[in-house]
């Protein structure tokens, strides 16, 4: 068994986490993670320079809270990509000087990847391949095609917006805070599918992508013409009962064609809109039409936590692959890499 620790600051969650892994699988010991969404509300999104203030200030609090007593590390791992770079450097430095501290190895890791690991290894075991990887978070929806653990194929991305920005741009026109998609997710328990109308774009099309523009854009025309859906009351539940369907049906009908065409048979979903049920039951759905089997991250991993990023480190680890000391952030590295960026 070896215990290694995790730091994740690409975006605006300051996190780090400790786990226990061996040849079975892993469990996590402690997480820590904090996140000022108000303040990001308050200046409608992220600041940058404030972000990397609240890394700075928290990091070195969190990741003393989450090591206690621990006196020997085996791995240390940050996220180094895809993310925010000023972000990303605080969590790569702080983690080098830290492996470099307890003599343990230093493991650069892709945020994405950690998504994909998150549905496994928040229930405890190592990712299951092959399998068809759906991540839908607030910067990123993309199809992947997993065959083995260092092996990516992005099959399907958004054209446009991601899915977790389509409900975080849906939720601000009709008044509701940031991020959106819980907050759509609450309004539209009291709302009905199908009163307002609106477009589920891309579905039935034989291409792989998703697109989320047509339906922002279809949205406004309609909150233009009819500016008294956005007041609170029960045609704004009613609106978000329908835009949270559309998204839904939108993932839901390219997770099928990507099983239909890549016959894999298991689907995972992963990042910060699998939180929501109605994209949870649909893509659950779409998978056992199609004959494969279904899982999501338990919950509090869903959204940006350091826990995944601690599992691939603990995956590297085990595997005895070396330490990544020269790597440096990349705020677009790509899910489709192998390991170490190859
Ligand atoms: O994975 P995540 O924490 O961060 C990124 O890597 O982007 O995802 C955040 C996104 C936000 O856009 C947020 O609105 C969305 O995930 N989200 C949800 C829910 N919880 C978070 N979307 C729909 N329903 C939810 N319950
Ligand atoms: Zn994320």
């Amino acid at each position: 068994m070896v215990r290694v620790l995790g730091i994740e600051t690409s975006c605006d969650e300051t996190a780090a986490a400790l786990v226990e892994a061996g040849t079975p699988g892993l469990r996590l010991i402690r997480e820590r993670l904090a996140t000022r969404p108000e303040e990001s509300a308050a200046l409608g999104g992220i600041v940058p320079e404030l972000t990397v203030r609240q890394h700075l200030e928290l990091l070195p609090k969190i990741v003393q809270e989450v090591l206690g007593k621990e006196d020997a590390l085996a791995a240390v791992g940050a996220t180094a990509g895809p993310g925010l770079a000023p972000a990303l450097l605080v969590g790569l430095a702080f983690g080098k000087s830290l492996a470099w501290a307890y003599k343990s190895s230093f493991h650069a890791i892709n945020h994405l990847e950690g998504h994909i690991f998150s549905p496994f290894v928040s229930r405890g075991k190592w990712p299951e391949n092959p399998h068809l990887a759906l991540i839908a978070s607030g910067g990123h929806t993309l199809l992947v095609d997993v065959p083995d653990v260092s092996h990516r194929k992005i099959i399907g991305s958004t054209r446009d917006d991601a899915a977790g920005e389509a409900f975080d741009k849906l939720a601000r026109m009709v008044g509701l805070g940031y991020p959106g998609g819980p907050e759509i997710e609450k309004e539209a328990a009291k709302g009905e599918v199908g009163k307002i109308k609106l477009p589920r774009p891309m579905q039935g099309s034989e291409e792989g992508d998703f697109s989320f523009s047509g339906l922002k854009n279809a949205a406004r025309l309609l909150l233009e013409k009819k500016p008294e859906i956005a007041q609170p009351g029960a045609s704004r539940s009613d609106f978000c009962a329908e835009a949270q369907a559309a998204i839904a049906e939108c993932l839901a009908d390219r997770c099928r064609l990507a099983l239909r065409k890549t016959g894999r048979k298991l689907l995972t979903v992963s990042g910060g809109v699998s939180a929501n049920r109605t994209v949870a039951r649909a893509l659950e759905e779409a998978a056992r039409a199609e004959g494969a089997t279904w899982l999501s991250p338990s919950a509090g991993w869903n959204t940006d936590n350091a826990g995944m990023i601690a599992a691939v480190t603990a995956r590297r680890c085990l595997d005895g692959v070396e330490s990544d000391w020269e790597s440096d952030a990349d705020p677009r590295w790509s899910v489709a890499s192998g390991q170490n960026g190859e």
